[in-house]
């Protein structure tokens, strides 16, 4: 019948009677499973630096942990009398080391702030014991390998940033079926396509900036429709046309595509996306007259085109205040490629199908000047 009492009843118990004796105040052990769990944890971590220049972790030892710089302690959610662990923020610390299995162990963890550290290795398989895990940061360390799966075991997800580290290899399509409400994944090595299922989350920010997506936009990008505010996929190697479903995100105020291979025409559709405040398409294969009907978007404030083989572009465009035009091939503007590397790229001119990101290449145009008629042998008339 033991296996009737309840654990957590006892742990009150216990808090309670120690908070009404004082007097035990300094010599406690420490105070509670999850907080020896947690010491566990931190001092395991801890044997794995092997620099901390900042000395942000000297305080690091004995069982208060609560009092260690970098962890926060809150009462558990289950159990308004047990204190825990429930959030790790050494940001900035410049701390190197590794993240043991240990870790798995600080189960009442809602937020993992690591960033803009040396911390090496990837994620232990443990982490999928973080079941309350939020926000998990290790953006701007030295993590390697492939991506880190554990994160799809991590259901309370929210906030997952990855970026600037040395991760290689796939994204798994898993990611894409979390529910995150933001994804930043950018500056790794990260050589993959966007699957499908990419619109399926509810994020309100994705950035894959600089990795090498393979493919294009997914149309399936139009059913993050009600979440998505920030679209960054700048130098990640894409190409194909824009869907047009993207005209279909009408709460996106910042989309940058810039640095890629994308080719054919800019979506007439772009300008359903009503929100749009910055617009970067810069630095791509995009060709024909760029719609009007983008630059009269409301609340544009800063559209970047340049560097592409745009032909043409209306009065309203040219009168945008911040707008960047250059290196196109539009006639009568200032600072357009040449006429040789226009007349060249025009020779295999694509055009979007409109259906999905495919585009075909058109037979080259006829020659400006039409050929001389034949001689019309009816004509004589001598
Ligand atoms: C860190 O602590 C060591 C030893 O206590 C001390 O020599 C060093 O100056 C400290 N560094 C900083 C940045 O506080
Ligand atoms: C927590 O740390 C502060 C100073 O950093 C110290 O004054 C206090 O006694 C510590 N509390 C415990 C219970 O160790
Ligand atoms: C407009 O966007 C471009 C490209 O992102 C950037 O370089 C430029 O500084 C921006 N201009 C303004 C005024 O924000």
């Amino acid at each position: 019948m033991e296996s009737s009492y309840s654990p957590k009843l006892l742990i009150s118990f216990i808090v309670i009677l120690i908070s009404i004796n004082p007097s035990s105040h300094q010599s406690l052990p420490p105070l509670n499973p999850r907080l020896t769990k947690a010491y566990i944890a931190l001092q395991a971590w801890k044997q794995t630096f092997t620099s901390d220049p900042k000395n942000t972790t000297l305080n690091w030892y004995g069982p208060n942990v609560c009092n260690y710089t970098g962890i926060i302690c809150a009462p558990s959610l289950d159990d308004p009398y047990i204190n825990t662990v429930a959030g790790i923020d050494i940001n900035h610390a410049n701390i190197a080391g590794s993240l043991p299995e240990e870790l798995g162990l600080l189960t009442d963890i809602a937020l993992f702030h690591i960033n803009s550290n040396r911390f090496y290795g990837s994620l232990p398989n443990s982490f999928n014991h973080l079941h309350l895990l939020h926000e998990l940061d290790i953006s701007n360390n030295q993590f390697s390998g492939t991506f880190p799966e554990v994160v799809l075991c991590i259901p309370s997800l929210k906030y997952l940033d990855i970026r600037y580290n040395n991760f290689q290899g796939n994204v798994p399509k898993g990611l894409f079926d979390l529910k995150l409400d933001a994804l930043f994944i950018n500056n790794n090595k990260f050589k993959f396509s966007l699957p499908e299922n990419f619109g399926k989350m509810p994020a309100s920010v994705v950035v894959f900036a600089n990795n090498d997506i393979q493919g294009c936009i997914p149309s399936s990008v139009a059913n993050m429709k009600d979440t998505i505010n920030e679209i960054i996929m700048t130098n990640s190697r894409m190409k194909g046309c824009l869907p047009n479903d993207i005209g279909k995100l009408d709460k996106v105020t910042v989309f940058d595509v810039s640095f890629n291979e994308f080719v054919g025409e800019l979506p007439e559709s772009i300008s359903g996306m009503k929100s749009l405040e910055q617009l970067n398409v810069a630095h791509n294969k995009f060709s024909g007259v760029i719609p009007e009907s983008i630059c009269r978007l409301p609340r544009l404030k800063n559209l970047t085109y340049s560097y592409n083989y745009l032909s043409g572009e209306s009065e309203i465009c040219v009168k945008l205040d911040d707008k960047d035009d250059t290196k196109n091939c539009i006639p009568h503007m200032h600072f357009q490629r040449s006429s040789h590397g226009c007349d060249a790229f025009y020779e295999h001119p694509v055009h979007c199908t409109g259906v999905g990101c495919s585009f075909v290449t058109l037979p080259p145009p006829p020659p400006s000047c039409p050929p001389p008629p034949p001689p019309a042998a009816y004509h004589h008339y001598l």
